[in-house]
């Protein structure tokens, strides 16, 4: 494992951030988790493309601009030579004494972490996960990759406590997606999930899991769907950069379907394996 921050490797447990650090102090900042399959990065370019639209939406200006992002990542994965890895990277507005107001003339922190990845337990792909269901308790911007994190935090510690790995969370009676993925429901062999808005993020693997339908025939919708719906899937699926397409079988302690990963879902994984190399 390898850190960085504002142009120098660190250790991970380096002391590295001054008190008077925003992203530290108010969560103001942006991040993106990326994975390296390979020595490649999945859909790096996607990835960056997003953390340039959070860091607008939150108007930090990045000096070099994206590029100078791709920089810092790849010349971290090289040096880190960690082949299938996850790279961390997040942007602050930066070290200042505390006040609300943005800092005049202040440069945006930059940190990474690159950390190695194992491939999932074969007991969670061949058996799927349990999940519960909760409600959605964020802010209006959910498409932003924010740094604040807390209801989502709050979210899957409840999961964990119930010895589920997921939250899956609902607002009005829709659901919109899980404390830190995507989730998607497979109805009469179509395969659903929430559209874009500002009440979600906009997934990488989600994007990834819509080529890989169109490109094989299998019907993709994007529509809000209830939990009701949800109760009565054929198949439930979530996905995210660190869980890839990961089968959900048991939601609030009751099965889907048959309890155990569905056709379709089973598919997917194969298919997104593929695409990973
Ligand atoms: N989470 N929704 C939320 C709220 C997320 O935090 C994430 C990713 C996703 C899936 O997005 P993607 O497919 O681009 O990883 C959906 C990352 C992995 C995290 O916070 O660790």
């Amino acid at each position: 494992s390898i850190g960085f921050i504002n142009g120098k490797y660190v250790a991970l447990d380096e002391k590295a951030v001054p008190i008077e650090e925003r992203g530290h102090q108010f969560g103001d900042g942006v991040y993106e988790v990326i994975r390296y399959y390979n020595g490649e990065g999945f859909m790096l370019e996607e990835h960056l493309e997003r953390l340039e639209k959070s860091a607008e939406a939150i108007r930090i200006d990045l000096e070099g601009g994206i590029d100078s992002i791709r920089t810092i990542i790849e010349e971290g994965v090289k040096k880190a030579a960690i082949p299938d890895c996850s790279v961390y990277l997040q942007i602050t507005r930066g070290a200042a004494e505390r006040n609300h107001l943005f800092p005049k003339d202040v440069p945006p922190s930059v940190s990474m972490t690159i950390k190695p990845m194992a491939p999932f337990s074969k007991e969670m792909l061949n058996n799927g996960v349990s999940v519960i269901t909760h409600p959605d308790e964020r802010w209006a911007n959910c498409y932003i990759k924010s740094l604040n994190l807390l209801p989502n935090i709050l979210a899957k510690q409840a999961a964990a406590e119930k010895h589920a790995y997921e939250a899956i969370l609902y607002k009005d009676g829709k659901v919109t997606e899980c404390s830190s993925s995507t989730i998607f429901i497979v109805l009469n062999d179509t395969v659903i999930t929430t559209p874009l808005s500002k009440q979600i993020l906009p997934g990488i693997t989600r994007m990834a899991v819509k080529e890989i339908c169109e490109k094989a025939a299998i019907r993709f919708e994007e529509r809000e769907y209830t939990t009701e719906e949800l109760f009565s899937a054929d198949e439930v699926f979530l996905t995210s950069t660190t869980s890839e397409v990961l089968p959900v079988t048991h939601i609030d302690d009751r099965k889907v379907a048959e309890g155990t990963p569905g056709n379709l879902t089973t598919l997917l994984m194969e298919l997104f394996k593929a695409k990973t190399g």
